[in-house]
């Protein structure tokens, strides 16, 4: 779901329409379809988006100059940024992939971003060709990441997208058209990669991801990946330090956390083998990158047993 040259969209996004309406809302012009962003959060045209720099980083268009100037100074700061943001990708299809093979066939992607190629559905439902029934409930709090997937699946009834806080679990999960999708007696799994770097400690993190594990059935998934420097040289450590300082003066919060810190927040739950590791190496294939680059997100598959 990439938008990039040479890179088609799958589900047929007419990108022409896609950048105008982006720029139409980013002048604060209403928009009158499904796609306008919601009247509460007006867009600030000044200010980097999270959503729209990690589209930039991933080689997609839906981004703004003041989005791709911000991300040339956090990759000045951070180098590897841009690889991280890889990283959470194939980490995302690595555990969508052990994930179907183990029976799930319902997901809820927080922070999803703006639709991008790989994305849930595509992943899921390449592996079960012959039941390409794979529920997705894509949530972003972001105008154009939730205004891009809506315009993408419109026509998919097996998906539905949410503009909502991942910090509040039980709104997510029992938002009627969640339940309007999801079967609540089956396995649900729960995505957030590299999302929760972006939620500051006063959010309490641990809390938010037990109001996701303890409204969820028995045999549900959590999955999360997110920076961590602790597998850095000092030298590395640096520069996320750095880059971390650049998010925070112009985009918002992020953090880095350790090992100990994500298994903390998995109590309670049964972690899949291989456990918490950096997320290149989670289940990796002969195909997926490797390097020192690769080594700052950590990443993780948790069971409700
Ligand atoms: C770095 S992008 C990751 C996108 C995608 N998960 C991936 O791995 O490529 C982080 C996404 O999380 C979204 N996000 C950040 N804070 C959020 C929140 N509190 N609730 C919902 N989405 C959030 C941002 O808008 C952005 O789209």
């Amino acid at each position: 779901m990439v938008h990039a040259p040479g890179n088609p969209l799958p589900g047929g996004c007419n990108r022409q329409h896609a950048i105008a309406s982006l720029n139409i809302r980013a002048k604060g012009a209403q928009v009158p379809d499904a796609n306008t962003p919601p009247a509460h959060r007006s867009l600030d045209p000044e200010k980097p988006s999270i959503a729209r720099v990690n589209d930039y980083f991933l080689g997609g268009s839906f981004n703004t100059p003041v989005d791709r100037a911000f991300a040339a100074r956090a990759l000045r700061a951070l180098p590897a940024m841009k690889t991280a943001a890889m990283a959470n990708r194939h980490f995302l299809r690595r555990v969508v992939t052990y994930l179907v093979e183990n029976g799930v066939r319902q997901f809820v992607d927080l922070g999803c971003g703006i639709p991008t190629v790989g994305g849930v559905h595509h992943v899921a439902r390449a592996l079960t060709p012959d039941t390409p029934d794979t529920a997705v409930v894509y949530v972003d709090n972001d105008p154009i990441a939730v205004a891009q997937s809506k315009r993408l699946l419109r026509d998919d009834p097996a998906t539905v997208v949410l503009d909502a806080d991942l910090r509040h679990p039980t709104e997510i999960l029992d938002h009627p058209a969640v339940h309007g999708l999801l079967d609540f007696t089956r396995p649900i799994a729960v995505l957030m990669i590299g999302v929760l770097h972006f939620i500051p400690d006063r959010d309490n993190p641990h809390r938010i991801l037990a109001g996701y594990r303890d409204n969820l059935p028995r045999g549900s998934y959590l999955a999360l990946s997110h920076l961590s420097d602790e597998a850095a040289s000092p030298e590395l450590q640096a520069q996320v330090r750095d880059g971390i300082r650049t998010y925070q003066n112009d985009a918002g919060p992020l953090a880095a956390r350790s090992h100990a810190t994500l298994a903390s927040w998995l109590t309670e739950l049964e972690i899949i083998p291989p456990g918490i590791t950096i997320a290149n190496a989670w289940r990796a294939t002969t195909n997926d990158p490797t390097g020192t680059d690769h080594d700052l997100v950590l990443g993780a598959v948790a069971r409700l047993p």
